[in-house]
């Protein structure tokens, strides 16, 4: 029921913001929302609570490493219908987005609720720097992104993992919150739980490593410990658990066009192109990139979001002919040029492009288009596009020679790193490389060891490979740091209702909730 109302809202936000040239953010990590909750709410003791959209602020420092910088207004909401004092402190940040709408994230319909409810405690959710209205300053250049002074070293960029860490630890150890005897219940005195869901889920680790002992206790849902540059393995799990047939007319299509781009055969590449109604899309890898977005349609699921998801639509135009499902093997190449062109005609570029042109809407070489320049606050994207530039990297190219592709290996990390000039000019010269290796050196990505983080995976998730459940890691799995693995897909297990849908993600939940009792009876 709800996650059908999130699939609406997801798909209107697409529909909305019809003219992106970009392929990089479509993929963009990213919390599902769920419906803002509309019932009023009231406190243990029967008195009425503000409404849950109330909006507190909180005087951030700008800069960490530079406190005379002065502050800004960080936003962030609160719910305090559990809260019994001595109980926890539960927060959460929902990352790289616009936190406003995020707001269900206090209540019981997603873990966040289910641990205050459980534990008598109140749950905060606080918007990350550079996203939606909490802005050290009022535009999105590089030199707002970064700090120009004469050091101009790494550290002394305002858009980091660091900085963000930093204003976590800054917020549990300085925020008077509003509800009664808000002011007295810092980290010295009172158990705070991190939560985080992709990206934040991530932030909720690399914090409890980097800044140990404020945080009592994490759960960190489908976290993309490892920045990865080539992260190809976002397509892995799609690849093995999209209807067979499906993978197999993509792959034939990917093979049949990188083999085209081997022998230099433009022709027949701009007859491919025009199969699908792009002939007029300029440059080889924005036509490989449009290819993509059917795939990327993958991360909106949900495990009740099924068979109206735009995903099995996709499938189901290549696959279903007169009524009949093709073999696991697909119906082969031929039918899948046809079918997933003629999909794209129909129904797919009106639902990417609107009207807008191919180049206008699928290209990215056009620098002077507002998608590049525009520097306006709250654009999610141009902030996540500084941080995949500069520390995280996660590009979603093709796969190595020798592996099964459904993305075409025209794709390369340098693809999104030529774009990262684009959007930056000022700071980018060259295409950047991402200092993932000191990212996972400083935050430990994969070999996090610390006390109290619950990790909660899906196995669909597309973001799986770079989190603890990543195949072939191993990592080990402990009573001080579990590892729950549901069938779900992204950062599933943080909403309630998909443990009702499913089972595997209820025992994840429970197990975390369970986690958070036994520990927090062990706080003193
Ligand atoms: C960000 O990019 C995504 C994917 O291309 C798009 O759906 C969204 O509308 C964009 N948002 C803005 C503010 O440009
Ligand atoms: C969730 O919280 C509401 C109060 O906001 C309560 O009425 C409801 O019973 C709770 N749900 C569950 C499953 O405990
Ligand atoms: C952006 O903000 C920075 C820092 O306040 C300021 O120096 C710069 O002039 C602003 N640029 C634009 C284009 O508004
Ligand atoms: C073939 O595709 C259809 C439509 O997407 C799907 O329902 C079916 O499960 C697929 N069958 C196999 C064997 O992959
Ligand atoms: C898609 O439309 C183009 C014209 O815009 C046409 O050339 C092409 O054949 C169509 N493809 C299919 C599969 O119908
Ligand atoms: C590039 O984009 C600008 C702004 O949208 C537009 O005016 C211009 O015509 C485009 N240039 C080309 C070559 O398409
Ligand atoms: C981790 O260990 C617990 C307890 O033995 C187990 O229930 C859970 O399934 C394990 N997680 C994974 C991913 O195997």
């Amino acid at each position: 029921m709800v996650l059908t109302t999130v699939l609406a809202a997801l798909l209107s936000i697409t529909l909305a913001d019809a003219a992106i040239p970009n392929a990089m953010l479509r993929g963009r990590p990213g919390l599902p929302q769920i419906p803002v909750p509309e019932r009023s709410l009231t406190s243990a003791d029967g008195t009425a609570l503000p409404p849950i959209t109330t909006v507190y602020y909180f005087n951030q420092l700008i800069d960490h490493t530079n406190p005379s910088l002065g502050t800004f207004q960080q936003r962030y909401w609160m719910d305090w219908e559990f809260y019994e004092a001595g109980g926890p402190i539960i927060l959460m940040t929902p990352g790289e987005t616009d936190a406003d709408g995020y707001e269900g994230y206090l209540t019981n319909e997603t873990v966040n609720g289910m641990i205050a409810q459980q534990q008598n405690g109140a749950a905060v959710l606080v918007e990350h720097r550079f996203f939606g209205y909490s802005n050290p300053y009022d535009n999105l250049t590089s030199q707002s992104l970064e700090l120009l002074t004469i050091q101009q070293a790494i550290d002394d960029l305002l858009l980091t993992i660091q900085q963000a860490i930093d204003d976590l630890v800054y917020f549990a150890q300085n925020a008077d919150l509003p509800m009664p005897g808000g002011d007295n219940v810092k980290p010295d005195t009172t158990p705070w739980i991190l939560v985080g869901g992709s990206y934040s889920g991530a932030l909720t680790s690399w914090t409890m490593v980097n800044k140990p002992g404020i945080f009592y206790a994490g759960y960190a849902s489908s976290g993309v410990v490892e920045a990865i540059t080539d992260y190809y393995g976002y397509f892995t799990p799609i690849r093995e658990y999209m209807p067979q047939n499906c993978s197999s007319d993509v792959q034939a299509v990917i093979a049949y066009l990188d083999q085209m781009y081997d022998e230099g055969d433009a022709a027949g590449i701009q007859t491919l192109k025009e199969a699908f109604g792009l002939g007029d899309l300029i440059h080889d890898d924005d036509f490989a990139s449009a290819l993509q977005y059917n795939l990327f349609d993958w991360q909106s699921l949900q495990p009740d979001v099924g068979p109206g998801a735009m995903f099995f639509e996709f499938c189901d135009a290549l696959e279903v002919k007169d009524g009949v499902n093709a073999p696991a093997t697909g119906w082969g190449l031929e039918n899948a040029i046809y079918s997933w062109g003629n999909f794209w005609n129909t129904t797919y570029y009106a639902y990417v492009c609107g009207d807008t042109d191919a180049e206008t809407c699928l290209g990215t070489y056009n620098t002077t288009q507002s998608y590049w320049t525009d520097v306006t606050v709250n654009n999610a994207n141009r902030s996540w596009f500084w941080m995949v530039c500069n520390q995280v990297g996660y590009y979603q190219v093709g796969p190595p020679e020798g592996q099964p592709a459904i993305v075409s290996r025209i794709l390369q990390p340098i693809y999104e790193e030529r774009q990262c000039v684009n959007m930056f000019p000022q700071k980018f010269a060259t295409p950047p490389l991402p200092s993932v290796a000191e990212v996972d050196m400083m935050y430990e990505g994969w070999n996090v060891e610390v006390d109290r983080l619950f990790f909660a995976n899906g196995l669909r998730d597309p973001w799986r490979e770079a989190t603890v459940s990543a195949d072939g890691l191993y990592k080990s799995n402990t009573t001080t740091q579990p590892i729950y693995e549901g069938d779900g897909f992204h950062c599933s297990d943080l909403i309630t209702d998909n443990g009702v849908v499913d089972a595997t993600i209820y025992t994840v939940q429970m197990a975390g909730l369970e986690y958070m009792k036994t520990w927090l009876a062990e706080y003193n």
